[in-house]
This record gives structure tokens, C-alpha cells and sequence, in this order.
């Protein structure tokens, strides 16, 4: 068994609120290998970004803690890059110069670019740029960091379909030529599947914690044709499905 990279410990957020102190996490327990690439899943409001944010050091902890190397975090590194749902991009400066102000070379930032595939579109600035293409910027920002971690809180969530699964085999593509360690928020049940070697089924909140750890044990590559025949494709799909609408009164998609 490889040594985890990185441990969530017993963690927990309490928001204070107007009306009072709002406990959205509370114990969250979780592990990561090297290499492994995992979603956080669950419904709406039950704390999956707050997780990743505190994993990423953007959001301060009330308890527990997250351990790397056998060291707690405090705070943001380079060691964890980021990509939130909206690209976030200066809008005033080049898809180039926004790589390269993360990175601080500019011959790697357009490395990166070249390698997600948009190195063409160096010189534009984000707001000529088609969403997809602002996503590719950022996800070539937070590679730019050679990062151990990718954090990606849901990277597709803005996307048209299309969009979306060229994306995700992009990621899947970079994931696979140069492994690190991936936690990817979604609440795409099929996402998950395609994308993960396991998946983290959060409660909801108040009080959310880890409901079911389930393994993907599907051969990779994977290809979404070979997926949508797959019998244990369908049994983990329907394996989460239940655990969501159990812990939910809402319809989950
Ligand atoms: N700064 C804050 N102050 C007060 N409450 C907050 C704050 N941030 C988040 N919350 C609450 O904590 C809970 C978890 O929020 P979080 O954004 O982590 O959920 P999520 O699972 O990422 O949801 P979504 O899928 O909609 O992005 C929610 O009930 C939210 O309203
Ligand atoms: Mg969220």
C-alpha cells in the first residue's frame, strides 16, 4: 500500500452567521495516495467547496486539520493549484501573462497553454476568448505550478456538453501522462464515474461528513462508449444514486 500523500483529519467548519453559529462540516475524515485521483460528491450546500477550500488553505479551519507529508497546512502553497468553476482570469493581461503571473516564466506558461491546447490564443486577452477556451487558460495556470495537488472545484460546471467531455478528457489526458494527486468537486454522478479511481459521498449539511467512500475500479483508459455498456458502471451510477436520495429530500439528477 502506497503511503497517503495527504490526510483530512476530523475536520470542521462552523460559519458564524446572523443567526447563529452554522456547523457545515463536522469531522470529515478522508485520505489520499499518490496519484490518485478522487471526487468529493454531494448534493448542493453540503460543503464540498468548503472542504476543497480549506484542503487548498483559502478558507481557515475550526477544528482538525488537513496533513501533508505528515505536516499540517496552514495556509495556501504552490504544492496545491486550484481551478474554480469560472476561469478567473485579469481580464487587462494576455492569456499568456496570466499563466506566466502564476507561474513566473514565461516560456513555461506557454508550455502549458501549448499543452492544453489553446498556445494559439496566447496573445488574446480572456474576454475575446470562448468560455472553454478562459477554462483551458486556467486549467494550463494551475499546471503551470507543477503542482503535487489539483484541486478543481467544479471545472466543468459552466460549460456546454460538448464543452464539458473535451475537457474532461483533456484532464483526464494530462492526469494520465504525469500523475498527481486529484481532488475534483462535481455533483455529475457520470463525471465522477468517467473521471475518478474513487469517489467521496459527502451527507448534507448541517454537519456533513463523508457518507460512502466508493472505489472505481474501471480499466483506464476509459472511453465514454465503453462506459455507457459497462455493467459496473451502472451498479456504482445506481450505488450513488441511492445513497443521494437517502440523504436528500430533493431530485438528483
Ligand atoms: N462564508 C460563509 N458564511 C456562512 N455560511 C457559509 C459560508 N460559506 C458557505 N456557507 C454555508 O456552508 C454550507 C456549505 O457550503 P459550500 O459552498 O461548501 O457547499 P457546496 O457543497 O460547495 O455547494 P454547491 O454544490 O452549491 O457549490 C452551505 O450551507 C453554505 O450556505
Ligand atoms: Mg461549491
Amino acid at each position: 500500500m502506497p503511503q497517503n500523500v495527504m490526510q483530512i483529519s476530523s475536520l470542521t467548519k462552523v460559519f458564524d452567521t446572523p443567526t447563529g453559529p452554522y456547523v457545515a462540516v463536522k469531522d470529515f475524515q478522508a485520505e489520499f495516495q499518490p496519484g490518485e485521483f478522487v471526487a468529493l460528491l454531494g448534493h448542493s450546500g453540503c460543503g464540498k467547496s468548503t472542504v476543497l477550500s480549506i484542503v487548498a488553505g483559502l478558507q481557515e479551519r475550526t477544528e482538525g486539520g488537513v496533513i501533508v507529508d505528515g505536516k499540517e497546512i496552514d495556509g495556501p502553497g504552490l504544492d496545491r493549484a486550484f481551478v474554480f468553476q469560472s476561469p478567473c482570469l485579469l481580464p487587462w493581461m494576455t492569456a499568456l501573462a496570466n499563466v506566466t503571473l502564476a507561474c513566473r516564466e514565461e516560456r513555461r506558461a506557454l508550455k502549458y497553454l501549448e499543452l492544453v491546447g489553446v498556445g494559439e490564443y496566447a496573445a488574446q486577452y480572456p474576454p475575446e476568448l470562448s468560455q472553454g477556451t478562459q477554462q483551458r487558460v486556467a486549467i494550463a495556470r494551475a499546471l503551470s505550478l507543477e503542482p503535487r495537488f489539483l484541486l478543481l472545484d467544479e471545472p466543468f460546471g459552466a460549460l456546454d456538453s460538448i464543452t464539458r467531455c473535451e475537457l474532461q478528457d483533456l484532464v483526464l489526458d494530462l492526469w494520465e501522462t504525469e500523475p498527481k494527486t486529484v481532488l475534483m468537486v462535481t455533483h455529475d454522478v457520470d463525471e465522477a464515474i468517467y473521471m475518478c479511481d474513487r469517489i467521496i459521498l459527502m451527507t448534507d449539511g448541517p454537519e456533513s461528513r463523508v457518507g460512502l467512500n466508493i472505489p472505481v475500479n474501471l480499466p483506464r483508459p476509459r472511453s465514454r462508449r465503453w462506459a455507457m455498456e459497462n455493467p459496473e458502471y451502472f451498479r456504482i451510477r445506481k450505488e450513488i444514486i441511492g445513497f443521494l436520495e437517502h440523504h436528500s429530500k430533493q431530485f438528483v439528477h
